[in-house]
């Protein structure tokens, strides 16, 4: 059989980590958005999709580069002119999706009225486009992006089911030894070439998703907090893990049967854990009123009036411990005086610490503190469930 003609190894090396990439983007894309939307966990996913799919951006962009810059090798010669236009469509459509998927996710994020960060893999900023932040109908855009970029996703799953089959129809049917041409040399040389780009596969995969959960870790503890707030906390004498973590405050409610996610831009923080005397520990935390933004644009302009944060005349919230249990190694009881919109009400909750980070959620009940005045303002519901994450400054 005559030598097959390859790919170079940068293409090579090219198509398997976007192969890998976004097999795991489906994956992950699919599993976050059927969590609930005020999962922790899905929003730690988000971010990470996030990373993940604007790496893809770049690396698609650079592929798309190199194939233009250097010709293909030739396809067999057993292929049929059907095949041939077949494989140049499906070729073509994989490059365009490659490069308009992450656009549609970018544009999704960029209008969404929540103005989640993104911030790749909790150490890069990755900026918004611009225009789209200020652009009237963001609500409408941020929509309709969602549904292209799920409809695209739906798209190139499709793609890539038939590529593969495509491949595997090569190798089985046609035994014409086509896989060999995007397998690095050691494996082509050998007579299993299908057996041995299965395992370069798997391998890759494996070791891939072994990265991803791994970063996931990561990002849940070093990351932006449960919910995207950038700060300005006080970071006087930071650990290195905690050196990009600023602290984040943030709620959930429930508004006409619809969740209501908000987040505090502005927040500082400073806790001080006493691991010899656990109860001479401290945390207190200011939040300023008017910084927040939800995913209602609407709501974000009334929640500062004086119907409910008021946040002229009440422009900080405050916490204030006032006691600090420990409970087991990794967590604490706390209890603290809370004070909003001039009212003060004592709160207790769970503080769990994490690789330098502790974090913890607590539910209010939002007429305790005169926030939203009942009767005209019920559409959303009384209890608010608030979380926060906070550097260890010990
Ligand atoms: C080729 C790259 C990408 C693929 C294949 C992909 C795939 C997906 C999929 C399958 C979903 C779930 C859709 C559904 O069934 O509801 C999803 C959701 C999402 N993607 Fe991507 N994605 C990519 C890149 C990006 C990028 C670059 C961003 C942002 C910078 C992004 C942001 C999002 C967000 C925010 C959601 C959640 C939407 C929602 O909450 O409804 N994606 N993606």
């Amino acid at each position: 059989m005559a030598e097959v003609q390859r790919y170079n190894s940068v293409a090579i090396s090219l198509h398997w980590l976007i192969a890998f990439f976004i097999v795991n983007l489906l994956a992950m894309g699919k599993y976050m958005t059927h969590l609930e939307v005020d999962d922790p966990l899905r929003y730690t996913l988000t971010q990470l999709h996030k990373s993940v799919g604007i790496t893809l951006l770049l690396l698609a962009l650079f592929r798309v580069f190199w194939r233009l810059t250097h010709k293909p090798p030739a396809l067999p010669e057993s292929t049929t002119g059907f095949e041939k236009i077949g494989s140049q469509l499906t070729h073509a459509a994989l490059y365009l999706l490659m490069v308009v998927i992450p656009v549609s996710g970018w544009i999704m994020v960029s209008a969404s009225p929540l103005n989640m960060e993104t911030v790749l893999f909790g150490v890069v900023p990755w900026p918004h486009i611009s225009f789209l932040t200020t652009v009237s109908d963001r609500e409408v855009v941020a929509d309709r992006a969602v549904l292209i970029h799920t409809w695209l996703a739906n798209g190139i799953l499709l793609l890539v089911l038939l590529h593969t089959i495509a491949a595997l129809f090569h190798q089985w049917v046609r035994k014409d030894r086509l896989i060999s041409r995007m397998v690095v040399s050691g494996f082509h040389r050998n007579a299993g070439d299908l057996n041995n780009g299965l395992v370069a596969g798997v391998l890759i995969a494996a070791a891939g998703s072994v990265f991803l959960v791994s970063t996931m870790n990561t990002q849940s503890v070093s990351g932006q907090g449960i919910l995207g707030g950038v700060s300005a906390a006080d970071t006087s004498e930071p650990a290195a893990a905690t050196d990009r973590m600023p602290a984040t405050a943030g709620f959930a409610a429930v508004q006409t049967g619809e969740p209501l996610i908000g987040e505090f831009g502005e927040v500082q923080a400073t806790l001080k854990l006493d691991k010899q005397a656990p109860e001479a520990s401290s945390l207190i935390a200011t939040v300023m009123t008017g910084s927040v933004k939800s995913n209602d644009a609407q709501l974000d302009a009334t929640m500062v009036t004086a119907d409910w944060f008021a946040s002229e005349e009440f422009p900080e919230s405050t916490f204030q411990s006032t006691g600090f249990e420990q409970t087991s190694e990794s967590a604490y009881m706390v209890t603290g005086d809370l004070t909003l919109k001039g009212n003060t009400r004592s709160v207790q909750f769970e503080l769990l610490l994490e690789d330098g980070v502790g974090w913890g959620e607590f539910t209010i009940n939002r007429s305790d503190f005169g926030v939203g005045d009942d009767g005209q303002d019920d559409f959303v519901d009384d209890e608010v469930v608030i979380r926060f994450s906070v550097p260890d400054n010990s």
